[in-house]
């Protein structure tokens, strides 16, 4: 069951009513990845079972397929026994042409049909200018358009910034922006468990994914599959933006920004960055670096035998810079006790459950 879902279900649900009655809609899902976009849209083909539903997905390839989703399509319609779209595909057709075929396609569905389009950040502009070109025509046909993205990394000028904004001033585009789940909704996730709600919350950011993964795991490290996902993300910035995200992964789950700025030579735009490309909370620096800090850290301590066991030297020179600018220690979030006297190397964290924490003295509230 999915938590504080309710509105955007009422939304979706209003959206899918109208679209059945031949005002057609397209609706831009949004959120940060984990958020909960596929679930939603999972949960609502059950409820809208009477439908008919197309899945279609842009994949994270360094050069993705033109047309993708709509290949996706194709491949689930065929599998009914009509083939027409992948017929139009597979020629050689101008792209206006397939256009209006698929156009044409729609417009003779006589029931609702739901066309689910995933993760469109990562949308050819191909697939880009066929939402633009749908997103225009949706006004009499019984369809209901979902589009999910990550809106958490655009630049300005990307393309799909672009095509948004175009989409965004279409009378039949409906906007649902999914937010993480509140204190309440952590505490109903964690309740049973042995996880304090304050922290899961504070480490997590309210995610759902990585929420559910850290109640799942056994054991006080940060989840593989949480680490990987992470770390994707922290692979996609470097130079200072880099710097700064791994100095500030060695000093808190909840980050002094000040202290980081100083310690790391960060930039307000270092930070910036790292909210434009991490699982952040738009507009607020801080909250972005809990999720950011799991993963890094736990690479920058444990540089395993590959490296000789020593750190990364970004890490080591961060460290050093970090005991000279606060020689008690960088702060910790969520600790209420000072934790003097532990060995140097890794340190344990008495009330986060003995999670391990880089050296460099006390931890402090
Ligand atoms: N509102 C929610 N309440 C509880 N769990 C959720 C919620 N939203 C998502 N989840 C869980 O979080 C995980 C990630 O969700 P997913 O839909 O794949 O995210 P996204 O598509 O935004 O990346 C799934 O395991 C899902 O069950
Ligand atoms: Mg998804």
């Amino acid at each position: 069951m999915l938590l504080e879902r309710e509105t955007q279900f009422a939304s979706l649900n209003e959206y899918a009513e109208e679209a059945r009655s031949g005002d057609g809609r397209l609706v831009l899902v949004s959120g940060e990845v984990g958020i909960g976009k596929s679930s939603l849209l999972e949960e609502l083909q059950v409820d809208l079972r009477d439908a008919s539903w197309l899945w279609g997905a842009c994949d994270g390839l360094f050069t993705p397929r033109p047309l993708a989703p709509l290949r996706d399509i194709a491949r689930e319609i065929a599998a009914h026994g009509d083939t027409g779209i992948g017929d139009l595909l597979d020629g050689e057709l101008p792209r206006e042409r397939v256009f209006d075929e698929v156009l044409a396609w729609l417009t003779q569905r006589h029931r609702l049909t739901v066309i689910v389009v995933e993760d469109v950040h990562w949308a050819d502009d191909a697939t880009l200018d066929l939402l633009r070109y749908l997103g225009r025509r949706l006004r009499r046909l019984p369809v209901l358009l979902l589009v999910t993205f990550r809106d958490d990394a655009l630049p300005a000028t990307d393309p799909l910034r672009v095509a948004l904004g175009e989409l965004g001033t279409q009378r039949s585009t409906r906007r649902i922006d999914l937010p993480p789940l509140s204190m309440d909704g952590v505490r109903r996730l964690a309740s049973g468990g042995p996880h304090r709600p304050e922290e899961l919350l504070q480490l997590t950011g309210g995610n759902p994914f990585f929420l559910v993964e850290v109640l799942g795991h056994e054991g006080t490290d940060v989840p593989g599959s949480v680490r990987d996902a992470v770390l994707a993300r922290a692979a996609t910035v470097g130079g200072s933006t880099r710097t700064t995200l791994e100095v500030a992964a060695l000093a808190a789950l909840r980050v002094d920004t000040q202290l980081v700025s100083s310690a790391a030579n960060a930039t307000p735009e270092d930070f910036d960055a790292l909210v434009a490309a991490g699982p952040a909370h738009r507009g607020r620096r801080d909250a972005a670096l809990p999720a950011w800090a799991l993963a890094p850290r736990g690479r920058i301590d444990d540089p395993g035998p590959s490296s000789g066991g020593r750190a990364p030297s970004t890490a080591r020179h961060a460290r050093g810079r970090l005991r000279r600018r606060c020689p008690a220690g960088p702060p910790r979030g969520g600790c209420r006790r000072r934790c003097h006297g532990a060995p140097a190397r890794t340190r344990r964290c008495p009330s986060s459950g003995g999670a391990r924490r880089p050296s460099g003295g006390s931890c402090s509230v």
